[in-house]
């Protein structure tokens, strides 16, 4: 048998993800991570606490670290949480939390807050998810 159900459906994950997972590999090295296991399994990642609910004003956001690479949190009403790439879709700046949204610096594209969209270009590609969770107050992503 050459079929791999392991690997066709991680494949699937990777894929589905919009490309979060392969712009956060590429960003993220393989050395120094604490809490995400040593020895090389590749297979499964330990959720990793990124910011504590408490800290992300409600209808605002954090940039926050995640797997070495900067992430936005938001809080779109209290209680609930969401993620984004913090890399715009443009061409690769950081994008940071303001009160009119997620600006980047380097062209003044504007992304929503509170679901990664574009408000205003010249980027055309919205801000890729994160997947995160909340344990209590603890903002938990991977
Ligand atoms: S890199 Fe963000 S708007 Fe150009």
């Amino acid at each position: 048998m050459t079929d791999s159900p392991a690997l066709t459906r991680r494949t699937l994950l990777v894929a589905g993800s919009a490309g979060t997972a392969l712009a956060l590999a590429a960003c993220a090295p393989n050395t120094s991570s604490s809490g995400s296991g040593t020895g090389g399994d590749s297979g499964t990642t330990t959720p990793t606490e990124v910011a504590r609910l408490s800290d992300v004003p409600v209808g605002g956001a954090v940039a926050v670290m995640f797997d070495g690479a900067q992430i936005i949190v938001s809080q779109p009403t209290a209680g609930e949480v969401v993620a984004f790439s913090a890399i715009c879709t443009h061409q690769g700046c950081i994008v940071q939390p303001e009160k009119t949204g997620l600006n980047c610096p380097c062209h003044q594209s504007l992304f929503d807050t509170a679901t990664g969209a574009v408000l205003q270009g010249p980027a055309t590609e919205p801000l890729p998810p994160v997947a995160v969770t909340l344990d209590g107050d603890k903002v938990l992503a991977g």
